[in-house]
């Protein structure tokens, strides 16, 4: 039995009024403890922002270069992300359970590259993605694909779904191989799935417009890094992003692939939480790759 608690000098601090605090993120201030405090290990709360490193690849196109052997070339790298984007088969075949990254679940596939890649369904149960301790579910929404109906509904069970449990959604806006990539379309496409209910967007950057993307989307967005492309280009296309209004890249090949993954991902992270310029976070580049393999 504790002793009573009968101490007549109790502090109330009645003339104080309890603090409330609004939530960092765009548009998320609506939501529950749970949603929020999942983001909130996606997004580092002083930033606002996260580097999420993808290497869900291979759930359509199997051992991409740079993932052949994810224990080799990804767990390197672990620790200087914010999140992990991956499919539940390498969490847990790869994936150490006591790396304390936030983990955004692939959980969406079908298709194979061989095939028409909008005919996705969902590929994961949300009592597997609860098992794993996921921070958000994640599928492809193919806006103008021939599937394109299938995948936005693929998106709404998740975000269903996940709402029961307080697990966010991620959508990804996949554009299909001949869809022109221009401002006019990413601004339909992420407005899409965020009115739909997405509780973040990843989609690509582009040269033009892409600040009215960001303003137009009502919920956080981040950015794909795409097809592989020199380190100081990559640096730049990340700081563009950041400076137009994206809350952080979710990049993979432009990591994985590069020639110092992990001095990579460490200037990527000086770009995306320290607001570094291109041209500072490639210097670090260079200086973190020669620490490793000095000429
Ligand atoms: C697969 C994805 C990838 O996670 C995404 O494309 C990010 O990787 P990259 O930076 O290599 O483009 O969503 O469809």
């Amino acid at each position: 039995m504790p002793e009573v608690d009968n101490k007549e000098s109790k502090q109330f601090y009645t003339d104080v009024p309890q603090k409330t605090e609004g939530f960092f993120l765009k548009g998320s201030n609506s939501l529950d403890w749970g949603m929020k405090n999942r983001l909130a290990r996606i997004f580092n709360p002083d930033s606002g922002k996260t580097v999420m490193l993808a290497f869900d690849h291979g759930y359509f196109q199997g051992p991409t270069t740079g993932l052949e052997r994810v224990d080799i070339s990804i767990l390197p790298l672990v620790p200087y992300a914010d999140t992990l984007m991956l499919t539940r088969g390498i969490l847990r075949s790869v994936i150490p359970p006591s790396a304390t990254n936030s983990v955004v679940l692939r959980s969406s596939g079908g298709p194979s590259m061989l095939k028409e890649l909008s005919n996705e369904q969902i590929a994961v149960d949300i009592e597997d993605a609860i098992r794993l301790n996921v921070a958000a579910i994640t599928c492809q929404v193919f806006i103008g694909g021939e599937y394109e109906t299938q995948s936005v509904l693929n998106m709404t069970r998740l975000v269903d779904t996940g709402t029961r449990y307080g697990i966010p959604t991620l959508a990804v806006t996949a554009v299909g191989k001949d869809m022109v990539r221009d401002a006019r379309y990413f601004r339909l496409a992420t407005r899409i799935c965020a009115e739909l209910g997405a509780h973040y967007v990843k989609t690509y950057f582009i040269e033009e417009g892409f600040e009215t993307v960001a303003a137009s989307c009502p919920v956080p967005i981040v950015i794909a890094g795409g097809k592989k492309i020199p380190e100081l280009d990559a640096l730049k296309m990340a700081y563009n992003a950041i400076q137009q209004g994206a809350a952080g890249v979710d990049m993979g090949r432009n990591i994985f692939q590069s020639e110092s993954p992990t001095s990579m991902i460490q200037a990527v992270r000086s770009v995306v939480h320290s607001n570094e310029t291109p041209e500072k976070a490639y210097e670090l580049y260079h200086t973190l790759k020669n620490e490793i393999t000095p000429n």
